[in-house]
């Protein structure tokens, strides 16, 4: 029955393949050792099964030294052999290569984003097929945790500490990335996704500079992660975490902050400043510092320009 189970998804790494590995030899044993006890147990009944009316006390039985060493030492063989399997795995899984692919990852509520090399910055992963790449993750405000089931590693992003996990992607396909530390309000929504594509499909990628075609300030949108939290039909995003931008133009004459425009900017940099009646002060306060102005300012343009 245990190898009926699909219990792992399907492995899209060479690290997660190792760690499948592990999973199945730990499992083998188990079921091994379950199958025995169980034997051991259903014969017991059926053989020595007192009869109805039978209510004398069994005979009393002294140690057996002979099996009490077998089932001492047979355990004892079994654990250190998944100690040794367990540790050569995580040290070959902690081994990035000769040329890693190093990416920066960002965890902040409720969104990633991944610097690649050339300094550039997405809201999701886009990876070469074959290639290591060493992800250093860190995070701007509370505990969050990267994890692709797919690729199986998983680490901590943690503020003012850069962790690092090596993944290894093999299997052509787009694959979640999930936030697995309950980080705040938007944590089950705070996920991304990476795309594993040939190498000649990623070269192609870096050289037309990994661009999203549309509005500057869509690019600006999806890099920090805004549609985590916030619908935004222009964007195709459906968050639900924070108030919906599609009726931002309601919003603005609720709040009775002016212009749309200068509503809209003063929403991302102060955003405590008017709050949506039924959202709480969720927003981080640091898209002011970490968007730059003339980013900020397609950022606005596009989300004006979008509102119903
Ligand atoms: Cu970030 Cu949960």
């Amino acid at each position: 029955m245990a190898l009926l189970i699909p219990w792992l998804p399907v492995s899209a790494g060479k690290e997660a393949h190792r760690i499948h590995f592990v999973y199945w030899f730990a499992t083998a044993i188990a079921i091994a050792v379950f199958s025995v006890v169980v034997a051991v147990l259903i014969y017991s009944i059926w053989k020595f099964r007192a009869g109805p009316d039978d209510e004398e006390d069994g005979p009393p039985i002294h140690g057996h030294t002979t099996l009490e060493i077998v089932w001492t030492a047979i355990p004892a063989v079994l654990v250190t052999a998944i100690s040794i399997v367990s540790a050569v795995v995580l040290a070959q899984n902690g081994h990035a290569g000769p040329d890693p692919l190093l990416i920066q990852v960002k965890a902040q509520q409720f969104a990633w984003n991944f610097t690649y090399p050339n300094g550039k910055s997405f809201g999701y992963l886009e990876a070469p097929a074959g290639r290591s790449m060493k992800l250093n993750i860190t995070s701007t405000d509370v505990i969050h945790s990267f994890w692709v089931p797919q690729l199986s590693q998983k680490q901590d992003a943690v503020p003012g500490q850069h962790n690092t996990i090596v993944v290894t992607p093999t299997r052509i396909g787009t694959y979640p990335i999930i936030c697995t530390e309950l980080c705040g309000l938007g944590h089950s929504i705070m996920r991304s996704h990476i795309n594993v594509v040939s190498p000649a499909d990623y070269a192609a990628w870096v050289k037309q500079g990994g661009a999203t075609t549309g509005p500057p300030g869509l690019a600006v949108f999806q890099r920090e992660g805004c549609g985590s939290c916030h619908t935004f039909t222009p964007a195709g995003s459906t968050g639900k975490v924070g108030p919906d931008l599609d009726d931002l133009k309601a919003e603005a004459l609720r709040a009775n902050r002016g212009p749309l425009a200068s509503f809209v900017h003063q929403s991302i940099v102060e955003p405590a400043a008017y709050l949506e009646p039924g959202y709480p002060d969720a927003m981080p306060h640091i898209f002011g510092q970490q968007i730059s102005a003339a980013e900020l300012n397609q950022l606005v343009q596009y989300l004006v320009q979008g509102a119903k």
